[in-house]
């Protein structure tokens, strides 16, 4: 197996560690734009291997797409981060035209990748992803609902005072501080639903408090956070080089499901060796389906932006 990580910054930096540490492919390229900091980082990283215990092949590249050659899966953590203050969607000028950039470079070289997006604004990254690439829509795998619902499962956990492993939760919709939906009616404290537990006060803390996560970690480091984000992108890698079929909320193309089509939006799906396989019918309640529907109409209206750009 053969993976590459494009963007060396913080949050590929960690992707790709995790991606080592985990040995999830024999082969991993970490690719930057910046000249030096892509082998800097792969030759860092490699010089933990006996320490850690790992054997995976790290190589750097400064922006040279043939090294990435017959990639099984490619991470795009490429573009602009977060200022404070910053929405994730004020950086879709800058961004788009790196991600379809990157999207091109990948594909001259590895034609049967998947490709998991985690550059923002994510959803509209997705779309811009899928409909500039035309690969089948299996293979485009948007990453924030997996990061989104880990940081629901952490907020979970300190109300409840209980092992985020123990919780089952997602979050689905936009990856956006406005446009996701934690699913608390639908979380679970090993299988107890966990509205059991928590007032109605600290139940509507914790979808707030989940859906600025990024925003709250970003005003506190002054730039985006990256250990979380590094971590949900392994996590999908790992999911498809082991074909686990496990459970994530990834942003994925829709085409009717959810009540939704043309767009590329968080939903529970399952991932495997052949990118997101199956779609998850969660059978939302009226207000959740409304507020999904709020949420699609702006991510399409950001994904109107690209027409512009
Ligand atoms: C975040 C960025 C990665 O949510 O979108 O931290």
């Amino acid at each position: 197996m053969k993976v590459t990580v494009v963007g060396a910054g913080a949050v590929g930096a960690t992707c790709a560690d995790n991606i080592a540490r985990k040995e999830l492919c024999t082969e991993l390229v970490l690719l930057d734009i910046k000249e030096g900091i892509a082998e800097g980082k792969a030759q860092d990283m490699m010089q933990t291997a006996t320490l850690l215990g790992f054997d995976t092949k790290i190589t750097g590249s400064t922006n040279d797409y043939s090294k990435t050659a017959n990639s099984d899966v490619v991470v795009i953590t490429s573009g602009l981060p977060r200022k404070p203050g910053m929405t994730r969607e004020e950086l879709i000028g800058v961004n788009a035209g790196i991600v379809k950039g990157v999207c091109e470079n990948i594909l001259k070289h590895s034609p049967n990748a998947i490709i998991i997006v985690i550059s923002n604004p994510m959803d509209t990254m997705t779309y811009l992803a899928l409909t500039s690439t035309g690969l089948p829509k299996n293979r485009i795998i948007g990453m924030g609902g997996t990061l989104d619902s880990s940081r629901f499962k952490y907020q979970l956990s300190q109300h409840l005072s209980c092992s985020p492993s123990d919780l089952n939760a997602v979050v689905v919709g936009g990856h956006g501080d406005t446009t996701m939906i934690p699913l608390i009616r639908l979380a679970t404290w090993n299988s107890v639903p966990v509205t059991n537990f928590l007032s109605a006060e600290q139940q509507e803390k914790i979808v707030k408090d989940t859906m600025v996560g990024g925003a709250t970690l970003t005003a506190l480091i002054g730039t985006s956070a990256w250990y979380a984000p590094g971590a949900a992108g392994a996590a999908l890698v790992e999911a498809i080089v082991r074909d686990e079929k496990k459970l994530f909320t990834c942003c994925v193309a829709l085409d009717g499901e959810y009540g939704q089509k043309d767009i590329c939006l968080g939903v529970p799906v399952t991932i495997g060796r052949n990118g997101w396989e199956k779609i998850l019918d969660f059978g939302l309640n009226e207000s959740e389906q409304a507020a999904f529907n709020k949420s699609a109409d702006a991510v399409r209206s950001m994904n109107d932006v690209l027409k512009t750009l």
